[in-house]
């Protein structure tokens, strides 16, 4: 807290969360796109976001990214988490397996002492598929755990950046780029000014579910990350921002 005093941090903590309706906003000094040091202690702060959100038998809907793996890594067991239950807010978005919600979800419970569930869907759902696969009892009783979440806590990419680590075929980009999506979160593309312009087929939260949800915990760091966590604000449905200094500097350009 000293150190965040003398970096005017706090000011800037409460400058973003009243311009974004925030709950709460928390600014780690540093920039993630430079720092492993910083990504870790962004993880640190999202650990201590979700620990003072969770309440005993809630579910927890986490999406996947390197954000979200330091988050979970930092999880330590705690008496309000041990009966949460941790569960994949989508299915599988084309991530490698140790940045998949799947295994952060797992990781999360282990560290906690909490329960987890797992949503087993492949990538590139045609609507075929989807339909299909939303009539089969088990996905659609997990899928039901995973829509009744009390918290969500997921991380915010650059749009492109997502697109191409996910391996999205050469027709979607051109759509992307034809809609202006800047930011991607849980598989929904936004463009600058918050609307959701795009989405991954894949089951689980829509987002009438993320609106609907108590509590919407985004983690996120890096300069890079600035416009695009704007973006995701003006959607305007999260409560809990963590982020680090060079984001939140550059957040300031895009209020
Ligand atoms: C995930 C979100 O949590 O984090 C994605 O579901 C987001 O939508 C991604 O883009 C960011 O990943 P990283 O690795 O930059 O934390």
């Amino acid at each position: 807290p000293i150190v965040k005093e003398l970096l005017g941090l706090t000011d800037l903590e409460e400058t973003l969360r009243a311009r974004f309706s925030l709950r709460q906003v928390v600014i780690v000094p540093g920039d993630c796109d430079q720092s492993e040091l910083t990504k870790k202690e962004l993880g640190r702060a999202g650990a201590a976001a979700l620990r003072k959100y969770a309440s005993k038998g809630d579910v927890v809907a986490v999406a996947g990214g390197s954000t979200l793996a330091e988050v979970a890594h930092h999880l330590t067991p705690s008496a309000q988490m041990k009966g949460s239950l941790f569960v994949p807010a989508r299915g599988g978005l084309g991530e490698s397996v140790e940045l998949q919600a799947n295994s952060i979800a797992s990781t999360m419970a282990k560290k906690t002492g909490g329960e987890y569930r797992l949503l087993h869907v492949p990538d590139h759902l045609g609507e075929e598929a989807y339909v299909s696969l939303m009539q089969d009892p088990n996905i659609l009783e997990i899928v039901e755990v995973i829509r009744s979440a009390r918290i969500v806590v997921h991380g915010i990419g650059d749009a492109m950046v997502m697109a191409r680590r996910r391996k999205v075929d050469q027709r979607t980009i051109a759509e992307l780029t034809a809609e202006g999506a800047l930011a991607e979160a849980f598989g929904y593309y936004f463009d600058r000014s918050g609307k959701v312009v795009h989405k991954m087929p894949t089951v689980g939260l829509r987002l009438e579910d993320i609106q609907a949800t108590e509590t919407v915990i985004a983690v996120a760091g890096g300069k890079s990350k600035g416009e695009a966590i704007a973006a995701v604000m003006k959607f305007g449905h999260e409560d809990v921002l963590v982020i680090d200094e060079a984001a939140a500097v550059e957040l300031l350009h895009h209020l």
